[in-house]
């Protein structure tokens, strides 16, 4: 079989860039997600899409409407694919069995459920979400069991390795692609037919074919992975508070290995994201479901370690406050859990601002890219308060960093946004509260400088003091 139509469940964070990138590359096949929202498809089919990724704008407009297609019509999208993607979310569970740990899989069910419902022809389901180890069983199992006379199905896994923020060139330069499937000879060809759809723009060297398990795992394993280089920095960046040591320092020198490698290695209030905490509570639960307690522990102290930072980060906050935010007004700078992307999901920036809301605080909240009912809705939401009537009154969200900060008595930085680096802080300095403090979380500002403008400022793994400020100063005046 030749792939000329494919169907995408799912069309968000990784339905939409992914298919878009395909349909760019591949001209002659039919690309078509699909999503149950209306409102998200619209906003697909608009000028404005509903997630902000640099370089998306352009590859939309270049096929849309060509071999790009966004719809809700999920049923004619099914019946004419040759290739289906389930891209749908998989959260963690948030009740019953493995609640708080495990993924729920009911979108994944709805998804093959859906495609037995109404598929007429031989179809090659791709699983594309992050699923635990075995769940192309589950797919398997529905399918199959409602299958059409004549119909077959051959389910391959086909983990999605993009990052938010540079999807595009993720997806475009992508380092390898991942694709499992059975070992029978209808699966290896259903693989190599997927093979074919990506060698249209990724080397056949980049691609990597593994049988189905070994591709589902090492999803899991390659975000566990990230996440354990954050959390062991930011192990370390409390070490270097208590001791002197600089982190960027300690990171500079111990990235220069070439077996460890510098990327991964910057410390700051933690990492967020839908993937990564999710991905290893997945992981926790399979091992502990496979009876293996010691791997589920060390797991385990990767995301509890994320807690600790988020904390440790915002008991700084409140301390260096006198220990007292009630009523005071601090300004949150970035509120998306990572630069170029407007994604809030497990943003750290909900835990400060969650923590600093419970003591009182009165919040004025600047991001470039996070929608205003976006930063309502995260942070009136039941895990986060017992009281959605207040956030309103204690939340202002602002249009420009310069009107957050007026008034306020410290400044909290939670996302590394570039534009946050070239404020002009002098005249932030001039319209604060004194004394004046700024807490970088992201340790992305001019230390010197600002202390030298006279703030006081906290950072993540380095001791920062005006005597220190004035002696580096004095240094450099030195002939
Ligand atoms: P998302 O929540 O942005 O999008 C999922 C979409 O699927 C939603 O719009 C939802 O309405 C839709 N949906 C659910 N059931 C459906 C059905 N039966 N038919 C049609 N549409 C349906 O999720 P996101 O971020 O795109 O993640 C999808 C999967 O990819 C998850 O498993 C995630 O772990 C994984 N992933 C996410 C990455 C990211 O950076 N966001 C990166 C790599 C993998």
């Amino acid at each position: 079989m030749v792939i000329e139509k494919i169907c995408c469940l799912g069309a968000g964070y990784v339905g939409g860039p992914t298919c878009s990138v395909i349909a760019l590359k591949c001209p002659n096949i039919k690309v078509t997600v699909c999503d149950k929202s209306l409102e998200r498809i619209n906003q697909w089919n608009s000028d404005k899409l509903p997630i902000y990724e640099p370089g998306l704008d352009e590859v939309v407009k270049q096929c849309r409407g060509r071999n790009l297609f966004f719809s809700t019509d999920i049923e004619a999208s099914i019946l004419e694919a040759d290739l289906i993607f389930i891209s749908v979310n998989t959260p963690t569970k948030t009740i019953g069995n493995g609640k708080g740990r495990a993924a729920d899989l009911k979108y994944i069910e709805g998804a093959a459920r859906m495609i037995a419902d109404i598929a007429t022809s031989n179809k090659i389901v791709v699983e594309k979400s992050t699923v635990p180890v075995k769940a192309a069983e589950i797919i398997m199992k529905i399918l199959r069991a409602n299958t059409k006379p004549g119909v077959e199905y051959q389910i391959l896994s086909n983990p999605e390795f993009l990052a938010e923020g540079t999807a595009i060139v993720d997806l475009v330069e992508a380092e390898r692609v991942l694709i499992g499937g059975e070992d029978t000879p209808e699966g290896q060809k259903a693989v190599q037919e997927l093979c074919w759809v990506y060698e249209h723009w990724i080397p056949a060297k980049n691609i990597l074919t593994t049988n189905t398990w070994s591709s589902e795992l090492s999803k899991l394993a390659a975000n566990a992975f990230l996440a354990q280089r954050i959390s062991s920095i930011n192990s370390l960046s409390a070490v270097c508070e208590a001791t002197g040591a600089d982190v960027s320092e300690v990171a500079r020198a111990v990235g220069r290995d070439s077996r460890i490698g510098p990327k991964f290695l910057e410390a700051s209030i933690g990492f967020g994201g839908s993937c990564f905490q999710k991905d290893i509570l997945n992981l926790i639960y399979l091992s502990e479901c496979l009876n293996l307690p010691e791997v589920a522990a060390y797991w385990q102290q990767v995301v509890s370690l994320n807690d600790y930072q988020k904390t440790r980060f915002t008991r700084k906050v409140i301390e260096s406050l006198f220990n007292t935010v009630a009523d005071k007004k601090i300004a949150i700078l970035g509120f998306s859990f990572k630069k170029n992307t407007g994604d809030t999901r497990e943003s750290p920036a909900i835990y400060v601002c969650k923590t600093l809301l419970d003591e009182g605080a009165k919040l004025h909240i600047y991001d470039p890219k996070v929608e205003h009912e976006q930063i309502f809705y995260e942070l009136s939401h039941p895990l986060v308060t017992n009281e959605p009537e207040n956030v309103r009154k204690n939340i202002q969200i602002h249009e420009t960093a310069y009107s957050a900060v007026a008034g306020a008595h410290a400044l909290v930085l939670c996302t590394e946004w570039d534009e946050f680096k070239t404020l002009d802080y002098k005249k932030i300095y001039e319209v604060m509260m004194k004394p004046a403090y700024v807490f970088d979380g992201r340790k992305i500002l001019d230390h010197e400088a600002l202390l030298n403008m006279g703030f006081h400022v906290q950072t993540i793994g380095k001791r920062l003091s005006r005597t220190s400020s004035i002696r580096a100063q004095g240094s450099q005046t030195m002939p």
